[in-house]
């Protein structure tokens, strides 16, 4: 991968899944009812977008400048991490065994997500991370007078566990895939500043997940099915799905809104 901005322009969106920060978190399908999923909060107000800098995190419950990423020496594990400057920011990691940028960092604009919002335009600089080993590193951006440490946690899983993880996801009863196939959310650059708990919380025990919409900057909360949304997993299959969609590329569930 010589190039990483040639790279995305030829292939059918690759990195470009950055568009579910501005899409596919504010846009529940039509056949959803929003009060039945969101609900408001007593005080909506949150940053403004054209407020965002540096490392964001979208998940205020979640502890911030902190992404999540797993390692199993058989597949690909790639994290979109959106930097929020004006220009590209220059990346090291405090260890470099751990994780890599892959390729260059790119600048999101509207030639690339037609509806990204003004205030947004060219201001996302996506760092594609990709995981070497299980463990911790920081990983340090500096763009101009901005100057953030943020910290990527590792976890080990195993190609086992990716492999239970997908037959649950897609052939289980009722399958993830019988829903999410048209919800578009389940790509890593969402699920990126959520742990594993997190992510279970919200996937299969029922429990709400604060969330910052990064079209209109307010704080929402996602509570799928009323609260209902509660699946029948066994542990291996809980690890497995976290496995599972942390190692799916950055075209799974890919939105309308991005140009392919
Ligand atoms: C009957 C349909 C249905 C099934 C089956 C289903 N989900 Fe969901 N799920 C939803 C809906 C609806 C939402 C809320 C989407 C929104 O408003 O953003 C949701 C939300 C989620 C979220 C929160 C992040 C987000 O917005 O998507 C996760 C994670 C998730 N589901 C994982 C799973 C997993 C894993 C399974 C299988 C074990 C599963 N779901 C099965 C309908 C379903």
């Amino acid at each position: 991968m010589r190039n990483w901005e040639n790279w995305v322009r030829m292939t059918p969106t690759a990195g470009l899944a950055l568009a579910l920060l501005v899409g596919a978190c504010s846009a529940p399908p039509e056949s959803q009812s929003r009060s039945e999923n969101r609900v408001d909060q007593k005080d909506p107000a949150g940053p403004d977008p054209a407020q965002f800098e540096g490392f964001q995190s979208f998940h205020p419950g979640e502890q911030a400048k902190t992404y999540h990423s797993g390692f199993d020496g058989t597949n690909d594990y790639l994290t979109p991490i959106a930097f929020f400057a004006d220009k590209a920011p220059k990346v090291t990691f405090s260890d470099p065994s751990v994780a890599e940028l892959q390729g260059g960092v790119l600048t999101i604009n509207k030639g690339i997500v037609t509806d990204l919002p003004d205030a947004l335009d060219g201001k996302i600089q996506l760092l594609l991370v990709r995981s070497k080993k299980a463990g911790k590193t920081s990983i340090r951006a500096v763009a101009g007078g901005l100057d953030q440490t943020a910290t990527l946690d590792v976890s080990a899983y195993t190609a086992d566990d990716v492999r239970a993880g997908e037959a649950r996801y897609n052939g289980g009863a009722p399958s993830c895939n019988s829903c999410h196939e048209r919800l578009n959310v389940h790509n890593p650059t969402v699920l990126a500043d959520l742990s594993d708990e997190a992510i279970l919380g919200v996937a299969v025990d029922g429990k709400s997940l604060s969330q910052i919409n990064p079209r209109t900057g307010q704080v929402e909360t996602l509570r799928p099915n009323g609260g209902s949304h509660k699946w029948q997993v066994s542990d291996t299959e809980r690890t497995g799905i976290v496995a599972y969609l942390r190692s799916r590329s950055l075209t799974f569930q890919l939105p309308s809104n991005v140009k392919k």
